[in-house]
């Protein structure tokens, strides 16, 4: 009997697991240490022997799969999965986004995947650039997005000024949760503002064990002999400060995208990064239900199955030649060999291998639960955006595309190979390593907002396809979709181009001439997504 009432314990239901679950992206500026915050996390959820995969993968010291030659000679992470790791009770699903300078729709869509998002800062840069694009994108999708300023080990700028940086430059609300205690050398740890907690700060050689944490309250007369005068009085003075800001914090607002919690740490150290991922779970949401196109809504736990593919990945591993389609799921539970309808296609398929993947290294999946991704081996099957399911078919709203910021002419340079490259390209395309177009004098135009997806495009006709190819740049830096009906109010100025599904899209020479044509013509529509 009790035997029974045990291990009926250990069985989760279906609400449980989805409870449980967070699948949440890290975004950040290449170098404000995502690597390093990724590896800690893994450390904490007890994948320490794996956790130097991660950087491994990144400075190619050793891996163990040979597929994407590109990304092994040139030091970078083209593609993206997901990692997935425990915490206490909680199963964490981290989608592993690019952390390259260039970067590509891939990594836009990837956090399509994702519930919420770490938004990572350098504390001695604040926002920078590509921030910025990756926080609009989960701007546009209302995720919720948690701040944690890292590098605090190092010299800083002022906490008032990044939490102003942050508040001004994304246009969001910033409510601090925690208040660093000096930075660089004078670093001493931080101060739980909920929890009225100091947490200071030893400094450990190699930063590979769990950072010591000691607590005490702010009134701690030992506290004061830790810091020098000015740095005691500033810091006491900024907890005044922002201490009554925790109280305005909305949880609502929070979750609707509007105010971002602000975590400070040292990845590099560990030193607040597990009290940064106990708030962060309490904090980010589990699989929440989804709006549909209908009006509707679709509840994760709802008995049906539902899945989206939102990556396509081609030869992961060179001796089977494979196709990976990278697959979250949204409701009901996954179970190894179900039948499940793909809605394009109109048609049912068994799952029977779905893996689940580590870095580059893959294992078999029997169950999986909302929030989950895994990867199905995929002989052509899949494109992105389609929908699995079971029962009736979930109508979620289309996976954007997004407008290309950089264009280029194709020109197969082997006649002889013009079949594969075809299939390349089309391949290539469905799997989103560009968008194609085509122009007028009937020449294919390839599109991508970032050089690296067209060194990846190119690198992979080569490698995967045999097929040469030179790339003209077209010299445009945007585009937009526009209505059929104004194809005739540009000028040559602009180019006009039809996307795979025949929509036309304009192309401007700089975000200049975009600007100024859209106040000279505020009645023409232009749209930064196509349509559907
Ligand atoms: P990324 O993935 O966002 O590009 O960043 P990554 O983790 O690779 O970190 C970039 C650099 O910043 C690395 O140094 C890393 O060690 C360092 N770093 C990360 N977190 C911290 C931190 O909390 N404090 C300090 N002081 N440094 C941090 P590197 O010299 O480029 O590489 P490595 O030789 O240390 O591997």
């Amino acid at each position: 009997m009790e035997e029974n009432l045990s291990s009926e314990k250990k069985i989760k239901s279906l609400e449980d697991e989805i409870q449980r679950r967070r699948a949440f992206a890290i975004i950040a500026h290449p170098d404000a240490g995502k690597t390093t915050l990724t590896e800690k996390l893994l450390l904490y959820g007890g994948a320490i022997q794996l956790a130097g995969h991660v950087r491994a993968r990144k400075d190619r010291k050793s891996t163990k799969s040979d597929w994407m030659t590109m990304e092994k000679e040139r030091g970078i992470s083209v593609s993206t999965a997901a990692l997935q790791f425990e915490y206490e009770d909680c199963c964490l699903n981290l989608l592993d986004t690019p952390g390259h300078q260039d970067f590509s729709e891939d990594t836009y869509r990837t956090l399509m995947a994702a519930d919420s998002a770490v938004m990572l800062l350098d504390a001695s840069s604040g926002v920078e650039p590509q921030t910025i694009k990756l926080f609009h994108v989960c701007r546009e999708r209302k995720i919720p997005i948690i701040t944690f300023i890292n590098k605090m080990d190092m010299p800083a700028l002022d906490p008032f000024v990044l939490i102003d940086d942050v508040e001004k430059t994304l246009n969001i609300s910033a409510t601090p949760m925690f208040w660093p205690m000096g930075s660089g050398q004078d670093f001493k740890g931080v101060y739980d503002l909920k929890n009225n907690m100091v947490h200071r700060y030893e400094r450990v050689t190699g930063g590979a064990y769990r950072a010591p944490d000691s607590v005490s309250g702010l009134d701690d007369p030992e506290l004061k002999s830790m810091m020098d005068e000015d740095l005691y009085h500033s810091f006491r003075e900024g907890v005044e400060l922002v201490k009554d800001g925790l109280s305005d914090f909305d949880m609502e607002l929070f979750l609707a995208g509007e105010i971002t919690p602000v975590f400070f740490g040292s990845a590099i150290t560990n030193f607040g990064v597990e009290l940064f991922l106990k708030r962060f779970l309490e904090l980010a949401p589990p699989p929440a239900e989804i709006n549909l196109k209908s009006g509707g809504s679709l509840i994760p736990k709802s008995e049906d199955f539902s899945a989206f593919v939102f990556k396509l990945q081609a030869n992961m591993n060179r001796m089977h030649r494979d196709r990976v389609a990278f697959v979250r799921i949204t409701s009901g539970k996954f179970e190894r060999g179900m039948n499940v309808s793909v809605a394009r296609l109109k048609k049912q398929v068994k799952l029977s291998s779905p893996v689940a993947f580590f870095g580059q290294e893959r294992s078999t999946i029997d169950t999986a639960f909302p929030g989950d991704i895994i990867g199905l081996i995929n002989p052509g099957l899949y494109q992105i955006g389609d929908i699995l399911y079971t029962g009736t078919v979930p109508d979620f709203h289309p996976l954007p595309r997004y407008a290309p910021e950089m264009f280029a002419r194709l020109v197969p340079t082997d006649t002889g190979k013009l079949k594969s490259f075809r299939k390349g390209v089309t391949e290539l395309s469905e799997e989103g390593v560009v968008q194609t177009f085509s122009s007028q004098d009937g020449s294919t135009i390839i599109g991508a907002v970032g050089q690296l997806q067209f060194e990846v495009f190119q690198f992979r006709l080569q490698d995967e396809y045999q097929a040469p190819c030179r790339l003209e740049n077209l010299g445009y830096e945007c585009s937009r979709w526009i209505k059929e009906e104004d194809i005739k109010k540009f000028s040559s100025y602009d180019l006009i181009l039809r996307d795979e599904k025949e929509n036309p899209v304009v192309l401007f020479k700089s975000d200049f001439r975009l600007k100024s044509f859209t106040e000279a013509n505020p009645e023409i529509e232009i749209f930064e997504h196509p349509p559907g």
